[in-house]
């Protein structure tokens, strides 16, 4: 039975106040869970609050309704709890932050309860076999940093490792390699939200970098590394011309869905998120018709992890994989039914961190405990490092 919960600010990645919830138990549970926060948010994301208006309005609303009358091992009574108290669809009064924070910290104090591991006690007895394939943000802009280029992330996907350590290292020296070669060219960098460097460079200049980068550490691995693409197109369309900005470059959608899919064919990308807006399912249609069995066409701001907003696009035939970002839609149990369905009809599970995160690592344990095929959260940096090592840690145990 949950005894008390315990609600703060505490800092996340880019130096801002976010919510962390600690869940205690009659029987001595403990867990913490810390919110992350997106910079290119889905139009149709769950609401965050400010940190400290979250915190206030689940003291008020949801901690009297859950201490004393739940268990922090039902997972779902928790969550709907949750929601009651919230009594939105959105999670606007309480905010999806301190939503995501007591959930996971629920979560993880039920593991505790029983004493086995969080993707365990999330996924049964019979998970931590199978490993997702860490895609690592390698050279980004878009939104995460100032002055680089116009597609938020290009991804390295060693999707031939043979174990998820061999993976996150390859990620790391694709994003070493990555500096050796911006360094060749004279090119100076820093770093975006989540340790990508963000040099100011064109995408094209990017794309011959990050697949060089690619194919160098291939041959020193000595198994397959793939190339990906975060686009998030949403955030370089203009609804009202109709067009994707990049620069001074304008596409219009059918210029788009060729320019994509002239990239798939011409980097082999196993991987492309986020290639078109946001409410055009049509066009993720009609791409997906025409590169989805070469790549995975990943919906973030599309499906922004909604259950819903998935149905309708597995009608419509838009894209073949979703992106799971927890805090999009508010609790572990909303993330958990968004999976569920992905996998019923085919399409596949990518769990993503933000760009603004924390050393929490609920992330690992739910694409372990859900036979996730990929995981997104980046490749070098303490708040990316803590969900790697996390996943090697729980690779180390099952072994
Ligand atoms: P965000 O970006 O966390 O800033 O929304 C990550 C993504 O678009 O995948
Ligand atoms: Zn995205």
């Amino acid at each position: 039975l949950i005894t008390d919960i315990r609600l703060r600010e505490v800092l996340d990645s880019r130096g801002n106040p976010t919510v962390e919830a600690d869940v205690l138990t009659e029987s001595g549970g403990f867990g913490r869970g810390a919110a992350p926060s997106g910079a290119s948010t889905g139009e149709y994301e769950a609401i965050e609050r400010p940190a400290n208006e979250a915190i206030a309005a689940a003291r008020e609303h949801a901690v009297p309704r859950l201490v004393g009358e739940a268990y922090a091992g039902n997972q779902r009574e928790v969550d709907s709890i949750l929601r009651a108290a919230d009594g939105t669809d959105d999670f606007s009064e309480i905010g999806a932050n301190s939503a995501v924070a007591i959930s996971m910290a629920a979560a993880k104090a039920g593991a505790d309860v029983l004493g086995a591991p969080l993707f365990q006690h999330l996924g049964g007895a019979f998970r931590g076999e199978n490993f997702p394939t860490p895609l690592g943000n390698v050279v980004g802009g878009g939104e995460h940093a100032a002055d680089a280029t116009d597609i938020q992330e290009f991804l390295s996907a060693p999707v031939g490792a043979p174990s998820v350590a061999e993976a996150v290292f390859a990620n790391a020296a694709v994003h070493a390699e990555v500096a050796d070669l911006l360094g060749e060219r004279g090119v100076p960098s820093g770093k975006g939200d989540e340790g990508a460097w963000a040099p100011s460079i064109d995408d094209s200049e990017a794309f011959e970098i990050v697949a060089e980068a690619v194919s160098t550490v291939e041959d020193d691995v000595g198994f397959e590394i793939g190339f990906g693409l975060d686009v998030a197109a949403a955030e370089m369309y203009d609804a009202d011309a109709g067009v994707y900005e990049y620069g001074d470059t304008t596409r219009d959608t059918d210029e788009q869905i060729d320019y994509i899919a002239e990239l798939v064919r011409k980097y082999d990308l196993v991987y492309v998120e986020d290639p078109l807006d946001e409410n055009d399912y049509d066009a993720f249609a009609e791409l997906t018709e025409r590169v989805g069995d070469q790549t995975l066409v990943c919906g973030d701001d599309l499906f922004v992890t909604n259950t819903e907003r998935l149905s309708e696009g597995i009608d419509r035939g838009a894209a073949n994989s979703i992106l799971i970002k927890p805090n999009q839609i508010g609790t572990l149990t909303d993330a958990f039914d968004a999976i569920e369905l992905a996998t019923e009809h085919g399409y596949d599970s990518v769990i993503s961190h933000r760009s603004g995160e924390t050393e929490d690592t609920t992330i690992a344990h739910l694409a372990v405990a859900t036979d996730a095929p990929f995981i997104k959260t980046g490749a070098v940096g303490g708040e990316r490092t803590a969900k790697l090592n996390e996943l090697i840690r729980i690779a180390d145990d099952a072994t």
